[in-house]
């Protein structure tokens, strides 16, 4: 082993005045020039970022080192899609609560391997994610590659319709949707590179949540003028809440299609689908903002890792009419319900002193709550 040690002495010797000109270069370059300090930072910082997040494509890693900055915001807003779906599903069997534990990238999870309709969800959910948060932080500055929308939205109308008396301009900053759904498509559809039947469903439903947000962006205006007159408005386009934009593909959801299973077997490329249920129905074409799946969901009562199931016992569900969302009933899979005292104590009758106290007692506050068995 004698030759290999040398040549470890060796390159030893060659990269450790390397690192150290490189550090130095870094710092002075850092200390002559405050306005740099920032984006040097969040470089490295991001390029780590890179590295570590796992689950990623040879091809999105590349995508993340051209554009560390860029893709830093992407995970943001892929958190933000974890977010929403644990909200959105939080009555759910399957609850989003897998996506959170393993690792920070949704598409590593099981679910987004499968063709369930919760993984068409999560397709279009994320692709949005990714879209809005890359446009806001364009608008905000954060990013050296855009800013605000430069094109603006130039309709003429407000978003109700109608004509404009006032006199008002579009010049305030929009959020740069463009580039937010160019990098979406740059950062997410990279990754479906199979020109398989599952790949095509992925950047459909990639397409169709960027579609819905697109579809729900608002115009924003802010008043000028003496006292508020409103003499002259500034308006900007803006995205819209995330949680608006997560009901809507929610809501797609619920009505999602499945693709027939003979155009599986012969793997036509143009996807059609049929609701659920309506099987005599002719295909037709899905509409843009629809979501399509291929794979009928478990039934999510049971563990089951492969499926990204964690099972229902020991749920927190409701209880009262049977087939709300969550109702014990539905939530429990026919195994039944155990009421358990949750006490917590909780700070009450506060009264304020001038000035400035606040004194507050201590209450016990019981509640019966209902758990899955
Ligand atoms: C989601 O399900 C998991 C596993 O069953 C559970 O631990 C978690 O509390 C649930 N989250 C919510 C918000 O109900
Ligand atoms: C709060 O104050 C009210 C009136 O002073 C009293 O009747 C009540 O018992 C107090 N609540 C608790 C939980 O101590």
């Amino acid at each position: 082993m004698k030759p290999a040690y040398v040549g470890d002495e060796y390159r030893m010797h060659k990269i450790f005045p390397a690192v150290i000109i490189v550090l130095l270069v870094l710092f002075s370059s850092m200390a002559s020039s405050r306005d740099n300090l920032l984006p040097h930072n969040l470089n490295l910082n991001s390029a780590l970022t890179c590295r570590l997040v796992g689950g990623l494509t040879r091809e999105q890693r590349s995508v993340c080192h051209e554009a560390a900055d860029t893709a830093a915001v992407a995970f943001e807003g892929l958190q933000l899609a974890v977010k929403e779906c644990q909200h959105q599903f939080r009555w759910h069997r399957w609850n989003c609560s897998s996506l959170t534990t393993k690792s920070s990238n949704p598409h590593a999870s099981a679910i987004m391997k499968r063709g369930f309709r919760e993984s068409a969800f999560l397709y279009a959910l994320t692709a949005a994610g990714v879209a809005h948060s890359v446009a806001r932080a364009c608008a905000q500055g954060r990013l050296l590659s855009c800013g605000c929308d430069p094109l603006g939205y130039r309709a003429a109308h407000d978003p109700r319709g109608r004509k404009r008396v006032n006199k008002w301009e579009w010049s305030g900053c929009s959020h740069n949707l463009a580039y937010g759904i160019d990098f979406s498509k740059k950062f997410l559809d990279v990754r479906e590179k199979m020109d398989d039947l599952q790949s095509k469903i992925n950047l459909h439903n990639n397409v169709a949540g960027r579609s819905i947000l697109s579809s729900h962006m608002e115009v924003r205006c802010k008043c000028h003028g003496l006292s508020g007159s409103c003499q002259l408005r500034t308006c900007w386009r803006a995205t819209p809440d995330f949680r608006i934009v997560a009901s809507t593909i929610k809501r797609q959801y619920r009505k999602a299609l499945m693709v027939a299973q003979e155009e599986l077997n012969n793997g036509y490329s143009v996807l059609r689908g049929r609701p659920r249920g309506r099987r005599r129905s002719r295909a037709r074409p899905a509409p843009k903002t629809s979501l399509l799946f291929f794979e009928k969901s478990p039934s999510f009562c049971e563990a089951d890792p492969k499926m990204d199931s964690a099972g229902t016992s020991s749920r927190v569900c409701r209880i009262g009419r049977t087939s709300r969302t969550g109702s014990c009933d539905l939530l429990c899979c026919g195994r039944g319900h155990a009421l358990m005292r949750k006490s917590s104590i909780k700070p009450c009758n506060c009264t304020f002193h001038w000035c400035c106290r606040v004194d507050c007692e201590r209450c016990h506050d019981d509640k019966w709550i209902a758990v899955c068995k």
